[in-house]
């Protein structure tokens, strides 16, 4: 079932949203080469509590950390480590939840540490664009499939692979809700989008083949091939008109 929200829900939901966009600014001027993983983690939990907010992947399922930290291969939900020392050239996806009062907002950026290659650009810069592609879809009265296809076409025009294993979701009170989102997929099918309806549209795009592996942590996705790995995803509010993005202000 999908939860339709109250403009008082989603109010809460835009409280942490706007959070969560003021961390990945931040985190643009802390990634560089020599800060490890743990360091990008340490920074999520001290600006969530600065804010009265609550970092909300920890102890989901048993999910040690305030965020997952994922580097080159690796797809989604890396674990925060000490001893993960980012180096010039790596790409670290980091992806937050954030709770405010019960009700969440959910987003990831892929940054670039130091200086990167341009195919490296090309990956991140493309999960970014791929996203905003499905955006576009996000209007009432549209089917949830063709934000699925619009962010599968635009991906793979780019000579990328789409990740299957890992889709989009809802999000309000729980962190994943119906509908599941895929990357992939013919359009015209699935729900009607409904205003109201909030959903955290995330594609997660390889270089190579889409197959995945989880590491002896239980957690790590990595890419069988090797093939590095970018991530973009935003917390989206079906309305009467245009979209609103709660997890991405404008500057
Ligand atoms: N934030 C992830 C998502 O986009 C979920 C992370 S799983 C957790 O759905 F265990 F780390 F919370
Ligand atoms: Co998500």
């Amino acid at each position: 079932m999908i939860v339709i929200k109250s403009e008082q829900e989603i109010e809460l939901m835009r409280q942490a949203g706007r959070v969560l966009d003021s961390i990945f600014k931040g985190l643009e001027e802390i990634i560089k080469p020599g800060i490890s993983t743990k360091d990008i983690d340490n920074y999520v939990e001290t600006i969530c509590k600065n804010n009265q907010m609550i970092a909300a992947e920890k102890g989901y399922c048993g999910y040690p950390a305030s965020a997952c930290t994922s580097v080159n291969e690796e797809v989604v939900h890396g674990i925060p480590d000490k001893k993960r020392i980012l180096r010039e050239g790596d790409i670290v996806s980091v992806d937050i939840v954030v709770e405010n009062k019960g009700y969440m907002a959910d987003a990831c950026r892929t940054y670039g540490v130091g200086k990167i290659s341009d195919e490296a650009q090309h990956l991140i810069d493309t999960a970014k664009e791929s996203f905003f592609k499905g955006l576009e879809k996000c209007k009432v009265g549209n089917r949830l499939s063709d934000i699925s296809n619009a962010i599968q076409t635009k991906v793979e025009g780019e000579g990328f692979g789409v990740i299957r294993d890992f889709v989009g979701h809802g999000i309000g009170k729980e962190m994943h809700e119906d509908p599941q989102i895929p990357n992939y997929g013919k359009p015209g099918k699935g729900p009607r989008l409904q205003k109201g309806m909030t959903l955290a549209i995330e594609p997660m795009i390889c270089e190579g083949s889409y197959e995945i592996d989880v590491l002896l942590d239980d957690w790590t996705a990595v890419t069988v091939d090797g093939g590095w790995a970018a991530h973009y995803e935003n917390t989206v509010v079906i309305t009467d008109g245009e979209p609103e993005l709660l997890t991405l202000v404008e500057r």
